[in-house]
């Protein structure tokens, strides 16, 4: 195969005077204008091409000013879901048929399209509608969602290559990558867009027909995606656009003899649920089921005596609060030796005064609010249950303010606790909340065992060291801690094609966005040997 020279899509800098802020600050002026003068965006169910509307409709409102709505979508209904999966399974022989490089081409079209026509349009609905600021939204919706097309394009070719390596004489082995006998199923979250693209192309690519169920957090963004995709030649039928209720679409999708496979990013609760609930279904299908997850995590960052404790606190306040701590990667435990605290704890001080939070189209606030009430309510009462003393030997550090006036707004806010099993170090917020405990300097080995085991979750995770002995040392004790290991940097930020994504225990399959191992899952080999 012949594909472009893969590269990793070009970050702008978005600098005061910048042309791309300009364009930005156009295109969410007209976001909004165009919400004022029509009202929200309607979003259909998208099904073989055709648009339907039900009965069923929600809305998606801006998280740090939950008064406006950004768009109404449709919610599919059972037979809506029925004909969703028949018409995929309808268009998936010829879709399976067609040449892989001309399946490349839609995704490397589709990556494109979104750098240089819709960029600063996807950014906007991802700034309004899952309350990124403009850094985060270029990271994700106008990078790393190029990335995971482009990229998915190399290392598909690359498996499609690789055949068996020995013939004898009468023989001509190969390897034929046929995709699932089936349809996947893809369940997207709303903290990256990037994710939900990924979730539903990388099957596709591989030849799958696929059934798309976004977040109502992050629709109106999901939708324009999925528009892209179509303008770059994906065939009706292949990628159908399902919003709904997450257990009817369960429902009717796993008890279908024809489902092949989940393609999942969300909660460890949800993700096991449905698991079971393939499980409970096992008996209908024709093939197994592939399952892929990637759900939750309780990200650390581990400082050892020789850190830098400057970089390590800076860093601290990127991995636990760019996004409100609303990644799956996100920092939320520290463990601090105590000859470092003074300094670690006076840069954190110092540093988080700066962070402004407010709307996130007025590009000088660093955070906007969290996703919605459900999840301001979760972090709001892990943090009053400290203020009010109901955990023992733990107590808020720095800010733990929060106002749900206008929008769902958390400060950034430091815990510190003196034990290292704390309901904060060990539970997942999903906020801009951060744990720290500080231990004993000489305790390095003992406090990192205790750190390997104290949650259920192995997601990302940070060593802080300059002394190389205790490098080889946190590497190897923390182990099975992460599948994402960084090495005085933080937990956050992983790049398509230079960090392939995912973690292991309760985080997922760890079966690594943005590399060959995931699109693996999505093929069922067929070895052929021919004799002459
Ligand atoms: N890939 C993202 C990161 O590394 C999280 O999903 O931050």
């Amino acid at each position: 195969f012949t594909l472009p020279q893969v590269r990793n899509e070009e970050m702008l800098s978005y600098a005061p005077g910048s042309v791309e802020r300009k364009k930005l600050q156009e295109a969410l002026a007209a976001m909004r204008a165009r919400l004022e003068k029509d009202g929200p965006f309607e979003i259909p169910v998208v099904v073989n091409g055709e648009q339907i509307r039900t009965n069923d409709v929600q809305t998606q409102a801006l998280p740090f000013e939950h008064k406006t709505k950004l768009a109404t979508y449709h919610q599919a209904d059972a037979a809506t879901i029925k004909k969703a999966i028949d018409t995929a399974l309808k268009v998936r022989p010829e879709w399976e048929a067609m040449p892989f490089n001309d399946r490349a081409a839609i995704f490397l079209k589709a990556a494109d399209l979104l750098a240089t026509k819709y960029r600063y349009e996807v950014m906007a609905a991802t700034m309004l509608g899952q309350g990124k600021n403009a850094w985060q939204a270029e990271i994700d919706a106008a990078t790393e969602l190029c990335d995971f097309w482009r990229f998915n394009c190399h290392f598909a070719a690359q498996i499609y290559a690789d055949q068996p390596i020995k013939n004898s004489v009468t023989t001509w082995n190969r390897m034929e990558y046929r995709p699932l006998e089936g349809f996947v199923l893809a369940y997207s979250p709303f903290n990256f867009t990037a994710i939900g693209g990924n979730l539903v192309s990388a099957p596709a690519l591989m030849g799958n027909v696929v059934l798309w169920k976004p977040s109502p957090m992050a629709m109106y963004s999901n939708y324009l995606v999925f528009q892209i995709l179509k303008e770059a030649g994906l065939p009706d039928g292949v990628i159908q656009f399902v919003p709904g209720d997450a257990a009817d679409i369960a429902k009717d999708a796993f008890a279908h003899p024809e489902f092949a496979g989940l393609h999942f990013t969300g909660s460890t609760g949800v993700f096991k649920h449905l698991w079971k609930q393939i499980g409970n279904n096992i008996d209908k299908y024709k093939s197994y089921p592939r399952i892929v997850g990637e759900t939750g995590g309780k990200n650390m960052h581990f400082l050892h005596n020789s850190a830098d404790a400057r970089n390590a606190a800076m860093q601290t306040i990127r991995g636990a609060f760019e996004y409100n701590g609303q990644k799956c990667s996100a920092t939320s435990r520290v463990y601090v030796p105590d000859n470092l605290w003074e300094e670690y704890s006076t840069v954190l001080t110092q540093e988080m005064k700066k962070l402004k939070q407010g709307p996130v189209d007025d590009f000088s606030n660093f955070t906007g609010s969290v996703i919605n009430e459900q999840s301001y309510n979760k972090i709001t009462k892990y943090v009053d249950a400290i203020k009010s003393g109901k955990e023992p030997k733990t107590k808020v550090f720095l800010g733990g303010n929060a106002s749900k006036k206008d929008g769902y707004t958390i400060e950034p806010t430091v815990i510190l606790t003196e034990n290292p099993h704390a309901t904060t170090m060990k539970e997942e917020l999903f906020g801009p909340v951060v744990t720290v405990y500080v231990y004993p300097a000489d305790q390095y080995e003992e406090t990192m065992k205790i750190a390997e085991d104290t949650t259920p979750y192995a997601l990302t995770g940070s060593l802080f060291a300059q002394d190389r002995a205790a490098i080889v040392k946190g590497t190897n004790v923390l182990r099975n801690a992460a599948g994402n290991f960084y090495v005085n940097d933080k937990s956050t930020g992983a790049v398509v094609g230079q960090q392939a994504f995912g973690g292991g225990r309760a985080s997922g399959t760890n079966d690594k966005a943005g590399s060959g191992l995931n699109l693996l899952r999505w093929v069922s080999p067929r070895t052929i040997k021919e004799t002459f």
